[in-house]
């Protein structure tokens, strides 16, 4: 490869490359496959991690980048609109593509539910929800749990009341596992379009003061308009019901944290005093979800899962 000095600084087309740069750059790419290249070496030695995410994020997605980083990863970050996507592209071969590249793991959000059941048994990679439809957020209830118990390390045996779109939402679904799992009692209470019928084990009321007089950490839920289809009156007035404000906090005879995954509807689900005060765990949320990232990603690379590569299935 003694043509380094003279390689093009843009490639736009192979009439740009000499046949002797090829050959060099064939004989560089060898060499480089069967590890006995001792040239520069580029960037880190760390695992390269895609996300995939076909909804809005602002704190997932920047939270498991900094994750990356943190471990001194690289994070690949798979951009929709400009991908293969477009051209129909399923996101099964995106990954066996990802695979191939020497992607190790990667990070999907959808708005379609039980996006990962094919992948479950022989995974092209791995991989983790970043939230799937209604279905789960798997890694914020992690954040969450480790949330909870960095600010009352007693908090089995208590009770936390999860207020508002509880039906759309996939923070509860995968919250209220966590809880029931380790032990922290659960409330669910908003109107009764965004409540579930039955839910197993846990208590449900339309009554906010009741369930305030109970409980021990509040989390707090956003509307989930866009998932709605018609199915909750848009007329309702959640504030005046269900709203949490600082006079509402402060008539109670304890001190109870209010938890909020974020985004935030300023003003329909607490009140913009509520968000700055230190009843407000959000900001906590935030930054304790790099930590838990940090450590799931660490965990799941280090396993010794034997099935991960093997998916082999186009259909
Ligand atoms: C949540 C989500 O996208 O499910 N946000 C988040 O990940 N922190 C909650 C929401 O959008 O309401």
């Amino acid at each position: 490869m003694g043509k380094l000095t003279t390689f093009p600084s843009v490639l736009s087309s192979i009439d740009d490359l000499s046949l002797d740069q090829i050959e060099g750059l064939l004989s560089l790419a060898r060499k480089i496959k069967n590890k006995d290249y001792l040239g520069i070496p580029f960037g880190t030695t760390g695992p390269i991690i895609a996300t995939y995410f076909l909804e809005p994020s602002t704190r997932t997605m920047h939270s498991f980048s900094i994750a990356i980083h943190k471990l001194g990863g690289k994070h690949l970050r798979f951009e929709a609109n400009s991908s293969s996507l477009v051209k129909g592209e399923t996101f099964k071969e995106t990954l066996r593509t990802f695979a191939s590249q020497g992607v190790s793991l990667c990070i999907t959000r959808t708005s379609e539910n039980d996006f990962f059941e094919p992948y479950k048994d022989a995974p092209p990679i791995r991989l983790i929800n970043g939230g799937d439809g209604t279905c789960e957020h798997p890694t914020q209830a992690l954040l969450d749990l480790f949330t909870i118990l960095e600010y009352d390390k007693n908090a089995r045996g208590k009770t936390l009341t999860l207020v508002g779109d509880i039906t759309h939402s996939r923070v509860s679904n995968s919250l209220i596992k966590i809880l029931k799992k380790y032990g922290i009692k659960v409330i669910l209470c908003g109107p009764v379009e965004m409540l579930p019928k039955e839910a197993e084990g846990v208590d449900l009321t339309q009554d906010l003061d009741t369930a305030l007089d109970k409980t021990d950490f509040l989390y707090l839920l956003r509307i989930q308009k866009e998932r709605h289809a018609n199915t909750v009156d848009g007329a309702i007035d959640f504030h005046t019901l269900y709203g949490i404000n600082l006079p509402r906090l402060s008539r109670l005879n304890k001190k109870i944290p209010v938890f909020h995954p974020g985004p935030v509807n300023i003003g329909v689900e607490l009140t913009h005093e509520v968000l700055d005060s230190d009843y407000y765990m959000g900001y906590k949320q935030v930054e304790n979800s790099i930590y838990m990232r940090m450590a799931l990603i660490k965990a799941m690379l280090k396993n010794k899962d034997t099935n991960v590569g093997t998916f082999k299935s186009f259909s």
